[in-house]
């Protein structure tokens, strides 16, 4: 008897644990968004229950392991039995209660987290290996989400090239940005912050720094900054002149070398290719003179690869879609303002 009191105490306490391990180990990111809000309250509402179930059949469990023990020395069989239809009733009936309310709260969940509104703020995500760009209805292109707080964004997704998959973990969701093709995904942001925006589809060398931010602003802090966002880039310091201002606007917007690249001047802090600041000591380190580095650097990322990167990851269209006359001013730019 001693034996079956350990074995129920070990039972009793592998559920303890793994109920605590179930409700009290956050597993979840805190949520920023209402539709993240409902998806939790979904998890959580699903994993009760489940909780409930397991706790019932472990008591019955532990139940029938003491009090229908063999007794020493009985070596006959059981009473046979023959069903038992109200049990039967009962174990139909609850779990199929418990499905349906699953069910009903799930599509409930599903239908608003797919709502947009009728005033939503429309911003298209475009994913190229390996950076994501967010244009706003302004025209405008980033290398950041920013999202007012409290309002519905629409975020319209597709690629360049491979898949890719948009994904910020407090707000839920993932959503396949696919070539030729245009996914949404609602996002409604209610915590200020910022949040990672993350690729979860593996789509080539650099998809592990395929990595950008979404911000969650104040609607006065989004309205200041979308309005000063569609004014053109200020002249930047140094070199100046025309070549190096046209070169400004595509670093920031035409190519959006700032998703992948460090550049003081034009105030980025991508981190997947190598910092641009420095260009002067590279182009020595590599032995080309300085315009003509980052010209290949541009044209055939491949040539020569910076210590500590990888060939192959610079490979997407961002560079391919600029014309040579946009190349050449992008390469005017980068040699004027680099040290
Ligand atoms: Cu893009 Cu992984």
């Amino acid at each position: 008897m001693q034996q079956i009191t350990l074995l129920a105490h070990d039972w009793g306490g592998a559920i303890g644990v793994g109920a605590a391990v179930a409700v009290f180990v956050p597993w979840m990111p805190t949520p920023a968004s209402r539709e993240a809000g409902r998806i939790w309250f979904t998890y959580w509402f699903a994993t009760w229950i489940c909780l409930g179930i397991f706790a019932l059949v472990a008591a019955v469990l532990i139940y029938a392991l003491l009090k229908f023990r063999v007794k020493e020395g009985d070596l006959s069989d059981g009473p046979p039995v023959h069903g038992h239809t109200t049990l039967e009733i009962v174990w139909t009936a609850v779990p199929f209660v418990l499905v349906t309310a699953i069910s009903i709260v799930s599509a409930i969940v599903l239908a608003k987290d797919g709502n947009a509104g009728s005033n939503p703020l429309i911003v298209k995500v475009t994913g190229e290996q390996f950076s994501w760009q967010f244009t706003y209805p302004n025209g405008q292109t980033f290398g950041q989400l920013r999202m007012p707080i409290n309002r519905h964004v629409k975020l319209e997704i597709t690629s360049n090239d491979v898949i890719h998959s948009f994904w910020v973990p407090q707000m839920g969701q993932k959503q396949d940005a696919v070539p030729g093709q245009t996914n949404p995904l609602v996002i409604t942001p209610d915590r200020l912050g910022t949040y990672p925006v993350i690729c979860t589809e593996l789509c080539g060398l650099g998809h592990s720094l395929m990595r950008s931010e979404a911000i969650v602003m104040s609607t006065a802090d989004y309205a200041s900054w979308y309005k000063s966002s569609a004014a053109p880039p200020p002249a930047t310091g140094g070199g100046g002149g025309g070549g190096s201002a046209a070169g400004a606007t595509i670093f920031k917007t035409t190519g959006t070398c700032g998703a992948c690249h460090t550049f003081a001047p034009a105030g980025t802090s991508g981190k997947v290719g190598p910092d641009l600041d420095h260009l002067k000591a590279a182009a020595a380190k590599a032995g080309q003179p300085l315009e003509a580095y980052i010209k290949q650097s541009i044209e055939n990322p491949d040539a020569y690869i910076t210590p500590g990167y990888a060939k192959g990851v610079m490979s997407g269209s961002c560079c391919k879609q600029l014309s040579p006359d946009q190349v050449d001013q992008l390469v005017q730019y980068l040699g004027q303002n680099t040290k």
